[in-house]
């Protein structure tokens, strides 16, 4: 197992294993928005979702070839080696009401890493970074919500877990509770101040979480 990243991920990388032996890597950190996502990321990208969460890909999805609505402005983070996905996630964002504001929501989204090279960091390191751009973003809030399992993994990047909030999904008309964790930052003044409105009161966050 890698237990360190040794240098930045702008060329060659050296990683220390478990082992202490040091290996180099020549993976790439690649950001594309959709549009310009090159075809074999895409396919890489969409074959790990179709088959870790084939419910995404049901009905008039079946065949689904987008990744995200652009109306949530994705951006992608990729972790490539020799043209082979490693790792990636999505920023993107919307706006959000909730007890009588609205903010500017950041969120991240298709995290992943592809089996063969989980446990190494790839992951953690994408979400540092994202993590990072949601700060400097201008948005009032981070939101995203995970399988309580990976609580852990995303409040080592600073994410705050809402334990006692309340993520409506579904329909508008007829929305159901959802049972992932909502993970949060407060970023914005607005944000900070009405903090406990997120504890409170129910969020309808849409269709589905991110
Ligand atoms: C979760 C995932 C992205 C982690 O990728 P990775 O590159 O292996 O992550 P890292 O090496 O940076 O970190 C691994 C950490 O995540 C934790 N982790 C990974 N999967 C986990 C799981 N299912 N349950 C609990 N913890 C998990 C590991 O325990 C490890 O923690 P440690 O460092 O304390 O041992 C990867 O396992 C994956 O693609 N899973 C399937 C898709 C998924 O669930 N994505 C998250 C959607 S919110």
């Amino acid at each position: 197992m890698i237990t360190s990243y040794l240098a930045s991920l702008s060329g060659a990388l050296a990683v220390r294993t478990s082992r202490g032996i040091v290996v180099t890597m020549s993976v790439q950190l690649l950001e594309y928005s959709s549009r310009e996502l090159p075809d074999s990321l895409k396919c890489q990208i969409l074959s790990f979702l179709r088959t870790t969460w084939p419910e995404d890909f049901v009905g008039p999805n079946r065949l689904r070839t987008w990744l995200s609505p652009e109306s949530h402005h994705p951006l992608h983070l990729l972790l490539v080696e020799n043209g082979i996905l490693i790792s990636h996630l999505e920023i993107k964002w919307k706006n959000l009401d909730h007890a009588g504001q609205t903010y500017k929501l950041y969120g991240l989204s298709g995290v992943l890493t592809y089996p063969a090279f989980r446990g190494e960091g790839h992951a953690s390191h994408l979400v540092r970074i994202g993590t990072v751009r949601i700060r400097a973003s201008g948005g009032d809030i981070g939101m995203f919500h995970c399988r309580p399992a990976l609580r852990s993994f995303y409040t080592r990047a600073g994410w705050i877990p809402i334990d006692r909030a309340t993520t409506l999904v579904g329909m508008p008309s007829a929305p159901v509770p959802s049972e992932n964790l909502m993970m949060m930052l407060f970023l914005s003044d607005k944000a900070v101040a009405h903090r406990s409105d997120f504890e409170i009161e129910p969020v309808y966050f849409g269709r589905d979480t991110w």
